[in-house]
């Protein structure tokens, strides 16, 4: 716990630090590359880029110092954190060069108004907060290396198979190298994966897409296009063009929190285009277990773009517990209402409740942040409990403040 005197001046200059805070993330990021540009290997040089990750870790830190006197208040946040950190196989060391990094940029922003105490105090702060990450992530590394198939840091995998989805989504089924087997991990968590580039490597996390207990591990990626004036996305259209049969790819362990809760209230599923395969994850492994109701609404643009039609379609004709509702915003004539999909638009509020016999089930939801705001808003509309809503990002997490329904 941090000295009073540290308590004092960080709560005193945290509001001083939280004005400059993007120009001293900025300053931050500029100088961790360049002296340490092999860290370039694990941040997403994309969120770099378009300011995304550089919000996110300013905002974290500025925040949690207000709570510099009552740190067990963040127990929620370190955790989704630390598996965050956990994929990516962040190390003691890191926290070290980021610790020193923050204050350097601390000092090169404010000048001489960043005394030597102030910079005192925001080391014992950082110092305390990076511990509580560091012990955290320590005993993920632990628990996971001593599991069956587990490891610590990154495994080499190969490519045992590649399955077209869609027109954009491609399946890669991955086996480890050391023929030791795959390890268990809970249907809707994400792996990393790491490749190598020209300038650097570069890791993205990418959901597990087939239930656990496979001999394989299955993610499923959707190839991003180039967007204005900025280059089609790095990772994926690599696994699309380069990827093949026999290619060796590097995974970070399974982590994350979006995961089924148990319980034995009906389950909805709700995606958006690739946001489904955490939650294909999910369905798979729920008609494995042949228990819970299961309603599974999937949004896309039109049959070109819809990943996995024909195995829910497979699902739901063997299964009287799987309920299936496709929507899309864009058919194409071909498409037929009523056989390739069954509502024409996006997921409102009049639909769900005419599906839904009641609101008190578990709701898991993943997809584009207007999909997931439009959703979010339509559960809230409909009374669900705030502890029965579990949603995944596909980025830095974000807030998902309420915006009106498409109603
Ligand atoms: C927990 C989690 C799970 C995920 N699961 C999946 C999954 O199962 N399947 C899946 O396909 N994806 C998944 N993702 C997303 C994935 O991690 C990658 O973000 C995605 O594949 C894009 O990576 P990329 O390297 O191809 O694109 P990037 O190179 O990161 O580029 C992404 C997009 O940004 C645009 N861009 C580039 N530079 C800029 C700029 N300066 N400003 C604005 N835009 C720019 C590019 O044109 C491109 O369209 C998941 C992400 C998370 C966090
Ligand atoms: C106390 C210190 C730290 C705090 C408060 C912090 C906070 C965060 C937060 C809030 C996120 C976003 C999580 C999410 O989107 O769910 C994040 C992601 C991340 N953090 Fe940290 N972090 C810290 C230390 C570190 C260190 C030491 C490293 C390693 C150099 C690191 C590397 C990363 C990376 C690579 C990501 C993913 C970002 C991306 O998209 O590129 N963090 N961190």
């Amino acid at each position: 716990m941090a000295s009073t005197k540290t308590i004092q001046i960080v709560k005193q200059t945290e509001p001083v630090l939280a004005k400059y805070k993007e120009d001293i993330t900025s300053t931050f990021y500029k100088n961790l590359f360049e002296q340490h540009p092999e860290l370039k290997d694990i941040f997403n040089m994309t969120h770099q880029a378009n300011g995304l990750q550089a919000k996110v870790l300013a905002n974290a830190i500025f925040h949690y110092s207000k709570y510099i006197d009552q740190l067990e208040m963040l127990s929620g946040a370190v955790e989704q954190i630390a598996q965050k950190h956990a994929s990516l196989a962040i190390s003691p060391e890191m926290y070290d060069i980021v610790g020193a990094g923050l204050l350097e940029a601390i000092k090169e922003v404010l000048g001489e108004a960043a005394t030597p105490e102030i910079i005192e105090a925001w080391a014992e702060a950082y110092g305390d907060l990076a511990g509580i990450f560091i012990q955290r992530e320590e005993q993920i590394y632990k628990d996971f290396e001593v599991k069956p198939g587990g490891w610590r840091g990154y495994k080499s995998y190969a490519v045992v198979k590649k399955e077209v989805e869609s027109e954009t989504i491609t399946s890669f089924y991955l086996k480890p190298c050391d023929g030791k087997g795959c390890p268990e991990f809970l249907p809707g968590q994400y792996i990393s994966v790491r490749v190598k580039g020209d300038a650097h490597s570069h890791t993205r996390n990418y959901s597990l897409s087939d239930s656990p207990g496979k001999d394989y591990l299955r993610i499923s990626i959707k190839k991003e296009p180039a967007v204005k004036d900025f280059a089609q996305g790095v990772v994926s259209n690599y696994f699309h063009k380069e990827v093949e049969e026999g290619s060796l790819i590097n995974l970070g362990i399974p982590s994350g929190e979006f995961t089924l809760k148990p319980g034995d209230k009906p389950v909805v599923l709700l995606s958006g285009g690739v946001g489904v395969t955490p939650l294909m994850s999910m369905l798979n492994a729920l008609m494995e277990q042949g228990k819970r109701t299961v309603y599974f609404l999937h949004a896309a643009k039109n049959s070109g773009t819809h990943a996995f039609a024909s195995h829910v379609r497979q699902l739901s004709d063997q299964s009287g517990l799987l309920k299936s509702y496709v929507f899309y915003d864009e058919p194409l004539e071909k498409d037929l209402c009523g056989k390739d999909y069954d509502y024409q638009g996006l997921v409102s509020e009049t639909v769900l409740r005419s599906i839904l016999p009641s609101v008190e089930m578990d709701f898991y939801f993943c997809g584009p942040t207007p999909f997931m705001q439009n959703i979010l808003s339509i559960l809230r509309e409909l009374g669900v409990a705030e502890s029965n809503i579990h949603y995944e990002f596909f980025g830095p997490s974000e807030e998902l403040n309420a915006v009106p329904s498409v109603e």
